[in-house]
């Protein structure tokens, strides 16, 4: 049971975020444990969260970033990232992006079409730098997981197909300042089998080994993110099952001597430790329904109204031993501004504090300030 300082949250003005740094650093040691630094390069997905607390401790227990944006490798510079961890990726970079970056030094370059290496190539060489290149790959290969968060089929539109490799490998071999290093690959998210990474462990083998055969070798793999976690149960699996996701590498990935494999993970690390804290305005009746009408709504955390994703509802301050059926929602003008139907919760009165769980990932760094809203706040103890 996650333990929440309640006696502080009421005096703070609703809704923030408030993050559990013990739960953080709890997963962070997980992650390092089944993760050996030696073994594998683990990058935190820098989209999943940039509250710079939590980039901060992220940071400064040694892991690299995975970086989509200039604004998202300045945030993690600033949190002390270091630049030769950094991977930079993203469909579609623009000119300012890839100068910043260069000058930036930054590790990696995952670059997803020959057009990219085109322009890449021609800010490298009026830089007279030479740039460590991943191709995105598309695998083709089927995440299980919701259509808006698949990444890896052919109909999506990351990464360069297989049948159009050879040409951006050639692309890349003919430029004196692109160094090709590696393959990435990252089949989508909220992914809670390892059969998917199975699967891709298998195509990359064939992948490496036909290139291989030609004479082709590649010193890194980046297998992406993508981890799921426990929506439905947050207080029994705080922290998910890195041990089995990282085996799920070591037994199907064909590592050739001397290769990196790297990970992105976003979700996995930030998720859990972080909940939407709101309060109720109203409980309102309805003809058939009861409304809990809280102050959060999908300006705050969007999952729900996006993905039709669904985090669990807590009451935190009820103290009434009957429960009732809610319809949770916000306050902005739109139906789908709803975070729960025919929840079953405690007796519930305005003024209430909600915790609407597992909001760390995703959650703050979507907001947005349709309707005129104020972002949502933050703390982190
Ligand atoms: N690497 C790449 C290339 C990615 O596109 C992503 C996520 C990650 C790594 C990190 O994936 P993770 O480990 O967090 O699953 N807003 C959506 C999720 C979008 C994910 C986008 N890409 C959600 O709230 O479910």
């Amino acid at each position: 049971m996650s333990h929440f300082p309640i006696q502080k949250f009421r005096n703070l003005r609703t809704p923030f975020y408030y993050y559990d740094a013990d739960l953080l650093s709890a997963t962070l040691a997980a992650l390092k444990e089944a993760a050996p630094e030696k073994e594998f390069c683990v990058h935190y997905a820098i989209k999943a969260n940039t509250n710079p607390r939590i980039l901060k401790i992220i940071a400064d227990n040694g892991f690299g970033a995975d970086c989509v944006s200039e604004g998202e490798i300045r945030v993690a510079l600033d949190a002390g990232f270091e630049p030769a961890k950094i991977a930079f990726a993203g469909v579609g970079k623009s000119d300012e992006e890839i100068e910043y970056a260069i000058e930036c030094g930054i590790g990696c370059f995952n670059v997803e079409s020959v057009p990219e290496l085109e322009l890449i190539n021609e800010i490298a060489t009026k830089k007279d730098k030479t740039i460590d290149i991943a191709l995105r790959v598309n695998p083709n290969i089927e995440a299980h997981t919701h259509h808006y968060i698949t990444t890896g089929l052919k109909e999506n539109k990351f990464g360069i197909a297989l049948e159009m490799l050879d040409d951006a490998i050639a692309y890349c071999t003919g430029q004196p300042r692109l160094r090709l290093t590696g393959l990435h690959f990252h089949i989508g998210s909220q992914i809670t089998t390892n059969k998917p990474f199975a699967l891709l462990c298998e195509k990359i083998n064939e992948i490496t080994a036909q290139y291989s055969a030609r004479g082709i070798d590649f010193s890194s793999i980046n297998v992406g993110g993508g981890l799921g976690i426990d929506y439905k149960n947050p207080d029994a699996n705080p922290i998910p099952d890195f041990a089995s996701y990282f085996d799920t590498f070591r037994k199907n990935l064909k590592i050739q001597p001397g290769q990196t494999v790297h990970f992105e993970l976003g979700r996995s690390i930030v998720a859990q430790c972080g909940s939407l804290i709101t309060r109720v305005l109203y409980v309102k009746s309805g003809l058939e329904k009861k409304f809990v009408i809280l102050d959060a709504g999908m300006t705050d955390l969007i999952r729900p109204a996006l993905y039709q994703a669904h985090h669990h509802i807590q009451n935190l301050t009820s103290t009434s031993t009957e429960t009732d059926t809610y319809d949770v929602v916000g306050p902005i003008c739109e139906s789908s501004d709803c975070f729960g139907t025919d929840e079953i919760l405690p007796i519930t009165v305005r003024g209430d504090l909600f915790a609407i769980r597992s909001a760390g990932a995703y959650g703050e760094i979507m907001a947005s300030q349709y309707n005129c809203r104020k972002l949502p706040g933050s703390i982190i103890s």
